[in-house]
C-alpha cells in the first residue's frame, strides 16, 4: 500500500494510529539531528518529522531528499508540541514521527516556483505546465472548473436534458469565425471543418424530438486571441423545444443560481436584469455592460446643439450625437489624468475627448463655450454637483460615440476602483438587430447565426428597412463579459427562405451550405430555440481570473503556441502527400 490517508486528512482524532503518507516535498528545514518536512499532496501539507536518534535510516533519506521529491513515509501520528501548532493548516495540530521512508521519485531544480503568488512569466509557466498546474492556485482553478462542470450536469439531469456528442469533423458551421479545417486523405481535395459550435447538429436533434438537449463541448475557432478567447474553448450548449425566451431565461437563471450557490455559496438575485440592446448601448456604450457602478451615458445632443461649442453643435447639426458622462467627485483630474481617458476613447476611433471640471462652478475645458442655460440643462440632465467632471465624446457615428465614451466609463470605473469583488450584476440584453450592415460586403449579413427568428411585427421592415429588424436573440452578461448567447430559432422553411434572400445569400448557396438543415426541416421541426455560454469565462469569473488561460488546464499562449508540446509544428513530407497536400 503506498499511502494510507492523503496529506490534507490527519488531524488531532489520528494521534496514536500508524499511517503510511505519499507526497511530495514542499519544504525543508533541519534543527540539530532533527529534519521537518513538509510533504504535499493536492489535499493539503502534513509534517514529517525525522529523528537520527530514534530512526536513522529514515533520517539518512530525509538528508537526501530535495524539494519535490516524492516521498513515501510510514510513522506514528502524533500531537505537535505546546505552541508549535499551525492554525491555518487543517493537520496543524499534528505531525507524523516517520519509522521509515523511501524515495519514490526525485526531482531536478525547478525551472518555476511552487508558490502561491509566481514572477514567472506567462510563458514560462506554459512551457512548463505540469509545474504550474501543482501551484494551489492553479489547482483550485481546475477543482473549482470539476465542481461546475458537476453543477450544471446535476442542474441540468434533473432537469430532464439528454447530453447527446456531436461529431468533431463536420462540414464548416456558420457561427462567423475563420474555421479550422482537417483535410480528408480519402477524398482528395476535400475538408472536414473543426465544429465553431454545435448549433445545426443541436437544431437538428429537436427535429429528432430529443426536446431537451445540453452538451459541454469544445468549439474551435480560428481568431485573433484575447485574455477571453481561445481557439479551442468549451461551451455548455444547450437546445430546447416548446419554448419561448421566458422558459429559456427561467431555466438558464436557476442554473447559475445553483452554480452560484454549490460552488461560491453565494445566493444570487432572480430574475435578472432584462436590458434591450439599444438601451445598453446608449446607457453603457456596451452591448456587455459591467452594471456594479454607474457612470451612465447621457444623450445630451439637443443640449449641447444650443451652445457655441462649434464641434457638437456642428455634428449634431448633421445628424450625430453627444453623449456624456458624470465622473463624480473628479473635477480635481490633472490635464494628464483626462488625457490618459482621451487616449482610451481615441483607440475606439473618437476625435476627441472634451471636459468640463465644474469646481465652484463649471471653468475649464469646454466650459467658456457652454452658455448658462445650457450648463443649468447639463446639471438637471446629469446631476451634477459642486466637484464633479463632465466628459463628453460626439460624432457623426451614434455607435461609435456610444462604444467610445463606453470604454472611457470603464477606464475611469478601473480608475476609481467602482467595481467591487463579489458583487454579481447579471443581466440579459434582448432585442439585438437582426441583421448587421456589412461595408465590405455590400450586404446586409446577421449579427448572430442566419437561422435567429426575428420578431414578427418587425418583418414589415424585410423590404424596406432590414437594419430596424430586431432579432429575438439574447446574451446573458455578467460584470461586463459576455457569459453566453441564443436566441430562439426560424422553424419554418418559408420564413428561413426569406432571411437567406435579405441576407443576400442566394438558393444555390444556401442549399449547399446548409441544405441538410432545410431538408429536415420540412419534416416537421418543432419550435427551439437555446443557447451556449462560454464554460471557461464562467470558471474565469467565478475564480476572479483576468484571463480565461488561467481556468484552462493546458491552453494556448497569447501567440496562439502550445508551448509545452510546442504544437501547431512541422509533420512529415509523407503524411502531406497522403493528404494530398503540397506546401507553398
Ligand atoms: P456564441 O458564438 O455567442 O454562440 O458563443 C457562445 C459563447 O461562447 C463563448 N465563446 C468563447 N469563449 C472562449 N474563446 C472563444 N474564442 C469564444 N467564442 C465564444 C462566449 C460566448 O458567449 N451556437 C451559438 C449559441 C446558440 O445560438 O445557441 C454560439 O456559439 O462566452
Ligand atoms: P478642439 O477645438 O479640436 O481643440 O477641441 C477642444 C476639445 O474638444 C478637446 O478637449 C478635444 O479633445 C475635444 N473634442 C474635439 N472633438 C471632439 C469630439 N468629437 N468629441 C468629444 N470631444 C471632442
Amino acid at each position: 500500500m503506498l499511502r494510507t490517508h492523503t496529506c490534507g486528512e490527519l488531524d488531532r482524532k489520528a494521534i496514536g494510529k500508524k499511517v503510511i503518507l505519499s507526497g511530495w516535498v514542499n519544504a525543508k528545514r533541519t534543527h540539530g539531528g532533527i529534519i521537518f518536512i513538509d510533504l504535499r499532496d493536492r489535499y493539503g501539507i502534513t509534517q514529517l518529522v525525522f529523528d537520527s536518534s530514534a530512526a536513522k535510516a529514515a533520517y539518512v533519506v530525509a538528508e537526501q531528499a530535495e524539494r519535490e521529491f516524492v516521498l513515501q513515509a510510514k510513522g506514528d501520528v502524533r500531537a505537535r508540541g505546546k505552541g508549535l501548532e499551525n492554525k491555518e493548516r487543517s493537520t496543524g495540530q499534528i505531525e507524523v514521527s516517520v519509522q521509515t521512508c523511501t524515495i519514490l521519485a526525485s526531482s531536478d531544480a525547478l525551472p518555476v516556483e511552487m508558490t502561491d503568488e509566481t514572477t514567472a512569466f506567462e510563458d514560462t509557466r506554459l512551457k512548463y505546465r505540469y509545474l504550474d498546474l501543482r501551484r494551489k492556485p492553479m489547482q483550485e482553478n481546475i477543482l473549482r472548473r470539476h465542481a461546475i462542470v458537476r453543477a450544471v450536469r446535476s442542474y441540468l439531469d434533473a432537469l430532464g436534458f439528454v447530453d447527446v456528442e456531436t461529431p468533431v469533423l463536420a462540414r464548416s458551421t456558420p457561427e462567423g469565425a475563420r474555421d479550422y479545417l482537417v483535410p480528408s486523405r480519402i477524398h482528395p481535395g476535400k475538408f472536414f471543418a473543426l465544429p465553431q459550435s454545435p448549433q445545426i447538429f443541436k437544431q437538428l436533434l429537436m427535429v429528432s424530438g430529443f426536446d431537451r438537449y445540453y452538451q459541454i463541448v469544445k468549439c474551435f475557432r480560428d481568431e485573433d486571441l484575447r485574455a477571453d478567447r481561445q481557439p479551442e474553448f468549451t461551451q455548455i450548449d444547450i437546445e430546447l423545444s416548446f419554448v419561448e425566451e421566458e422558459d429559456i431565461y427561467t431555466i438558464m437563471e436557476g442554473m447559475m443560481q445553483k452554480l452560484w450557490k454549490d460552488v461560491l455559496d453565494v445566493q444570487v438575485k432572480i430574475p435578472f436584469r432584462r436590458i434591450p440592446y439599444r438601451e445598453a448601448m446608449s446607457s453603457y456604450g456596451s452591448d456587455k455592460p459591467d452594471l456594479r457602478f454607474g457612470l451612465e451615458l447621457h444623450d445630451v445632443s439637443s443640449l449641447v446643439q444650443r451652445s457655441d461649442f462649434k464641434v457638437f453643435k456642428g455634428t449634431v447639426d448633421n445628424g450625430g450625437k453627444v453623449y456624456a458622462i458624470n465622473a463624480k467627485g473628479c473635477a480635481g483630474f490633472s490635464r494628464k489624468e483626462i488625457e490618459k481617458l482621451e487616449e482610451v476613447a481615441k483607440i475606439y476611433d473618437a476625435k476627441g475627448l472634451a471636459y468640463m471640471p465644474n469646481k465652484d462652478g463649471f471653468e475649464g475645458g469646454i466650459s467658456k463655450f457652454i452658455g448658462e442655460d445650457v450648463q443649468k440643462a447639463l446639471i438637471k440632465e446629469l446631476d451634477v454637483k459642486k466637484g464633479d467632471l463632465l466628459l463628453f465624446v460626439g460624432d457623426a457615428k451614434h455607435h461609435l460615440a456610444q462604444v467610445a465614451l463606453g470604454q472611457v466609463r470603464l477606464a475611469l470605473a478601473k480608475k476609481l476602483k467602482l467595481a467591487k469583488e463579489g458583487d454579481w450584476k447579471f443581466a440579459w440584453i434582448t432585442e439585438f438587430p437582426l441583421f448587421e450592415y456589412d461595408e465590405d460586403e455590400k450586404r446586409h449579413i446577421s449579427v448572430h447565426h442566419p437561422f435567429t427568428a426575428p420578431y414578427d411585427d418587425d418583418l414589415e421592415y424585410l423590404e424596406t428597412d432590414p437594419g430596424k429588424i430586431r432579432s429575438r436573440a439574447y446574451d446573458l452578461t455578467l460584470n461586463g463579459v459576455e457569459l453566453g448567447g441564443g436566441s430562439i430559432r426560424i422553424n419554418k422553411k418559408e420564413l428561413q427562405q426569406k432571411m437567406f434572400t435579405a441576407m443576400g445569400i442566394s438558393d444555390k448557396e444556401a442549399k449547399q451550405k446548409f441544405g441538410f438543415l432545410l431538408e429536415a426541416f420540412r419534416y416537421g421541426a418543432p419550435p427551439h430555440g437555446g443557447i451556449a455560454f462560454g464554460l471557461d469565462r464562467i470558471v474565469a469569473l467565478m475564480s476572479g481570473e483576468e484571463s480565461i488561460r488561467e481556468v484552462i488546464a493546458f491552453p494556448k499562449n497569447k501567440a496562439c503556441v502550445s508551448l509545452m508540446d510546442d504544437a501547431p509544428n512541422v509533420v512529415d513530407d509523407r503524411q502531406l502527400e497522403e493528404l494530398h497536400i503540397k506546401k507553398k
